[in-house]
């Protein structure tokens, strides 16, 4: 019975719609108090599973590559492994000094990488999961939003690499049914037709089938309406700062 309480809570996970779980702790950028230090603005929290590893380095340079593109969509990133602090601040060092992948070199992780090796972070976040690996974190990827809540989770083994388009993709896609009230539908990029509420009435429903203006509807419950890829990117996307004299 002990047993199988303590895997229960080994793999205990947060869900989707969950406030995020929150903890304070020791990171490559100084001490954090999650969510708190992040209100207000969307964060990436994820976890791999080592330092000095070769699918995690390609990660981290992509990820740090990347984090200005995230940062002008309101979103921080935020890094995990169960590893040291001396651990991470070693093999960020190396990553800059030594490593090129995909035509990116002298790359520097600016975002805060947590140490975990309590694993007091990684059990909270259902970031262990003893199939895969008792030691080591699966590669998690949790989209937070700016109050707090978690909003879309996605997990990887720790043999696949991550795909960074559609981490991206899913942060705008997010936030774009947050700003004009749509859904998304499969492959959705900004510019793309959206997805409206479905009809909550037989007279909505046939009001839907008539319309003339700009709805398309396939049927009366999937309709979609076009939406400016220069409005969405206007809503969403921070606009750099004019410089004054
Ligand atoms: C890697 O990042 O390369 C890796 C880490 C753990 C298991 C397999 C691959």
């Amino acid at each position: 019975m002990e047993n199988i309480l303590e895997k229960e809570q080994v793999i205990s996970m947060p869900r989707i719609g969950d406030n995020a779980p929150e903890f304070k702790a020791v990171t490559t950028q100084g001490q954090i108090n999650f969510p708190k230090d992040f209100a207000g603005e969307w964060v990436i929290l994820f976890s791999h599973p080592a330092d000095f590893t070769p699918v995690c380095t390609s990660e981290f340079m992509t990820f740090a590559h990347l984090e200005e593109k995230f940062a002008k969509a309101n979103c921080k990133l935020v890094g995990l492994s169960i590893d040291g602090l001396y651990s991470h601040i070693a093999w960020l060092r190396t990553i800059k000094e030594k490593i090129e992948f995909n035509g990116m070199k002298n790359i520097e992780v600016k975002f805060p990488l947590i140490e975990d090796i309590t694993m007091n972070v990684a059990k909270k976040y259902g970031m262990i999961q003893p199939g895969e690996s008792e030691t080591q974190a699966v590669r998690a990827v949790f989209f937070i939003d700016p109050k707090g809540k978690i909003r879309a989770i996605i997990y990887y083994p720790l043999s696949l690499g991550r795909n960074f388009d559609e981490i991206y993709r899913a942060l705008i896609a997010m936030q774009t049914s947050d700003e004009f009230s749509v859904a998304t539908p499969a492959d959705w990029n900004p510019g793309d037709d959206v997805i409206i509420s479905p009809a909550g009435s037989c007279g909505v429903a046939e009001e839907r089938m008539t319309s003339k203006d700009e709805l398309k509807c396939e049927d009366w419950f999937f309709c979609t309406k076009p939406l400016n890829k220069d409005m969405v990117l206007d809503k969403i996307l921070k606009k750099p700062k004019l410089l004054t004299k």
